[in-house]
């Protein structure tokens, strides 16, 4: 049994304005009041959303991130929001590089670095999210394009800062699409990121560090996928959506820890 937290993550991309958050939130803790210290939870809504879901889960052990962030501090970046503003609205996490992101949004490796090493300045933990196309997993090139992914994310984060960096493994293929990874390919691909993590700093951080798993995840998945060895929680979208889905996958963890 590893020592790794499992980390359970709801993305809920451009879904919930204010009014919608606070009926999402008030039905996730009306089905999953009680979440076991042995399991962290995250929900991750619209910048919009933020201080409102901040301000109502503050008496919770439920944890508040964003989905994006600049690299620069301030100045004039008409629309973009900076790792102080989300500090000082209580935000602990922050989604980076999401597939989304980079296929929409021209977010690429040098982006995704540059808001690790800031996130990770304002003590803000990154999510790094990776994970290939459905056709580098047909050329059978999926592992040369996450270790590309994870390497380029990571450059130059120290020893020390690398412990409150978590990765998301998210093939694109299964994102939205109600395919899901097995859980054999989802370990593969976690045990092959870990041992990345092992070449890049030590096997000591390779065990502590959180990878989770993204794509499709739901109730009915979520067990097998969170038995595998390598995969420590879930970034979840559609089913974040829905207080019953997501407090159900929480409760899986619950009774895997
Ligand atoms: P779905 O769970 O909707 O497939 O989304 C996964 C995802 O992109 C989470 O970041």
């Amino acid at each position: 049994m590893s020592e790794r937290q499992f980390l359970i993550a709801g993305n809920w991309k451009m879904n919930g304005g204010p009014f919608e958050a606070a009926e999402l939130l008030e039905g996730l803790r009306s089905a999953k009041n009680e979440i076991s210290e042995e399991v962290d939870v995250l929900v991750c809504p619209p910048f919009v959303s933020l201080g409102m879901a901040v301000k109502y889960l503050h008496d919770s052990d439920i944890q508040v991130g964003a989905q994006n962030l600049h690299f620069e501090d301030n100045g004039a970046f008409t629309g973009e929001i900076s790792a102080t503003m989300l500090a000082e609205s209580g935000c602990n996490f922050v989604l980076i590089g999401h597939s989304e992101r980079r296929q929409y949004f021209g977010e690429n490796d040098e982006t995704v670095n540059k808001k690790a090493h800031t996130a990770l300045s304002h003590k803000i933990a990154p999510v790094v999210c990776v994970g290939e196309s459905l056709d580098q997993r047909k050329k059978d090139t999926h592992f040369d394009v996450v270790s590309d992914q994870v390497k380029k994310a990571l450059q130059d984060i120290s020893d020390s800062e690398i412990l409150d960096v978590v990765i998301a493994y998210e093939p694109i293929w299964a994102i939205g699409t109600g395919e899901t990874a097995s859980p054999e390919q989802a370990q593969e691909m976690h045990a092959f990121i870990r041992a990345e993590i092992a070449a890049l700093y030590n096997e000591e951080t390779a065990s502590a560090i959180r990878i989770l798993y993204g794509g499709s995840m739901k109730p009915a998945n979520a067990e097998e996928l969170l038995s595998q060895t390598d995969v420590d929680g879930g970034l979840i979208g559609g089913a974040s959506l829905k207080a019953d889905s997501f407090s159900e996958i929480i409760s899986i963890a619950e009774k895997l820890s």
